[in-house]
């Protein structure tokens, strides 16, 4: 006879380990199977966003940073640095031990919250009688069953046709992050989030990097006014990035890498570099899952289908995550499996899709809620906008970080706030005010009524909503 759960969640990334800890507060008998392996093999829970995504790539975008700082702005500080030199062995065990404290974390979690854990790959067998049947194959195989199931299975970097990732020469994400010696040049294709934050950390390090983007617009899904101050910031840095090209024969060699490419203009290149990271997004991952077993269904990219509410074709059978539609955000699996096993216990979880806040960890930081400038001209939604620069900022004058600017849309008849859009220091932390006040459905004259700590940052964000209004105070 199988173990019998009433909840199985497959996968223990930040959709699926969320879904099984919410669950198990809701008083579910709850089982989590999750296959990533730590480097000796053992369990490594967190999934992507643990192991090789959001974690390690903010853990070393922190040090390139400190390294930024030291080698470039602590002399305007009046600190002098001699013999600044890098421990790149150190730098990238730092990021391990940050990646190991957060899968025991998970871990942790699991045991006080009794969620039973299964280290190995779930795969779907068969359902009879409203109950499904799934397979674990771990060290041992065994097959556990519920009636409720959450597939949580995540995504992986896609690549270009004829060029995989051998994780030396070309790499995803996985490889972007395990570097120890800095490439003298280094080459990625993507200028999206990905590429944007791999390439600040490894040219930071020392590299000469160059960006290859297929479309001629910089950030296009982001407010374009807040897309080009981003753009001058990182070209000022060294970073380049060529826009509009198209990518062609890509040759590895001993020596490295040499992608042909037409530029804007047509004429055609060729980038040499010693590595090439491809980061021109992911894809649903639903390998080993068996979805056909028990007919469950796929949209034509391999993402498995699902509604509003995060269910399938199948009853009793949820997806969330990077596996579904949307976002490809942490954030985003952690609402939704939140949102899921409440569902399951007959309540009404929710997750609002327009204010899922974005946020790229460069320096400046870019971080957005809402609809950009561009939507609301498109949909035809009358607006106003005020925009206050960081420059005339107290704290950021005083952290001598002046990049950027926070800009507030509103509806103009009503003054609603319909999004923010922030390039500049810690825009990251800037923007939980303004997905609370969306949330709230606050207007920009509520921001601009509320007292902001002097000085700070989020003063800024106070006098954009004034600037709404046209009555800046300090600018
Ligand atoms: P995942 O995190 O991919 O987890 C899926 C898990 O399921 C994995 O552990 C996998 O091994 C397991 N699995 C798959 N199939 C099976 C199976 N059949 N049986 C058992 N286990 C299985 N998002 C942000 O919000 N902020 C960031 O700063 C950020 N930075 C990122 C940086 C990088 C470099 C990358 C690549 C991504 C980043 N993301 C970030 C995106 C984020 O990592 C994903 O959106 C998030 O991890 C999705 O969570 P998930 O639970 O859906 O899937
Ligand atoms: P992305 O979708 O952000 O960017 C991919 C870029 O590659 C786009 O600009 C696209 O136009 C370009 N591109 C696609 N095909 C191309 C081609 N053939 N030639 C040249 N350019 C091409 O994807 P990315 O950077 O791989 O990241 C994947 C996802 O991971 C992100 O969309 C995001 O959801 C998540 N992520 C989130 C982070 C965060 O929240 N800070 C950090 C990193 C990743």
């Amino acid at each position: 006879m199988s173990k019998q759960f009433d909840v199985i969640v497959i996968g223990g990334g930040p959709g699926g380990y969320i879904a099984a800890i919410r669950a198990a507060q809701l008083g579910f008998n709850v089982a989590c199977i999750d296959e990533w392996k730590n480097a000796k093999g053992g369990p490594a829970l967190g999934g992507t966003c643990t192991n090789v995504g959001c974690i390690p790539s903010k853990a070393l975008l922190q040090s390139s940073e400190h390294f930024e700082q030291a080698g470039h702005h602590f002399a305007d500080h009046g600190i002098e640095v001699k013999g600044l030199s890098l421990d790149m062995p150190k730098m990238i065990g730092r990021k391990d031990t940050v990646v190991k404290q957060n899968n025991e974390g998970v871990l942790y979690l699991f045991k006080k919250n009794k969620v039973t854990f299964f280290h190995g790959r779930g795969s779907f067998v068969a359902s009879k009688d409203g109950v499904y049947d799934i397979r674990v194959a771990g060290t041992a195989e065994e097959v556990i069953s519920a009636k409720h199931i959450i597939v949580a299975t995540g995504s992986n970097a896609r690549t270009l046709p004829g060029t995989p990732f051998d994780e030396e020469t070309i790499l995803s994400n996985d490889g972007a992050l395990r570097m120890v010696d800095v490439p003298k040049k280094l080459g990625l294709i993507g200028s999206g989030v990905i590429g944007l934050e791999m390439g600040s950390v490894w040219r930071r390090l020392g590299a000469e990097v160059t960006v290859l983007e297929g479309l001629p617009t910089f950030l296009g899904a982001v407010d374009q006014q807040i897309a080009k101050e981003a753009h001058k910031a990182f070209t000022k840095q060294g970073l380049k990035i060529e826009l509009g090209v198209k990518v062609g024969e890509i040759k590895t060699s001993k020596k490295g890498v040499s992608v042909a490419y037409t530029n804007a203009k047509g004429e055609a290149q060729a980038l040499d570099v010693d590595k090439l990271i491809i980061s021109i997004g992911r894809v649903a991952n639903t390998i080993g899952l068996a979805p056909e077993t028990v007919g469950l269904k796929l949209d034509e990219r391999g993402a498995i289908v699902v509604d509003g509410d995060c269910k399938t074709n199948l009853p009793h059978v949820w997806a969330i995550g990077d596996v579904v539609r949307g976002p490809m955000l942490a954030h985003k699996a952690e609402e939704e499996g939140v949102a899921v096993a409440e569902r399951i216990a007959g309540q009404h979880g929710h997750v609002n899709f327009n204010t899922i806040p974005w946020v790229i960890y460069t320096s400046p930081e870019i971080a957005w809620v809402g609809q950009t400038e561009e939507q609301l001209k498109a949909a035809g939604r009358a607006y106003k906008a005020g925009t206050f620069p960081f420059l005339a900022n107290g704290r950021a004058r005083a952290l001598g970080d002046t990049t950027g600017m926070v800009k507030m849309l509103a509806d103009a008849a009503t003054d609603e706030i319909l999004g923010v859009h922030i390039v500049g220091p810690m825009a990251s932390e800037l923007i939980a005010e303004c997905v609370v006040a969306m949330e709230f459905r606050a207007s920009s004259e509520d921001i601009a009524r509320i007292c902001h700590a002097h000085p700070s940052l989020s003063e800024a964000t106070k006098e954009a909503a004034l600037a709404v209004d046209k009555r800046t105070l300090n600018f």
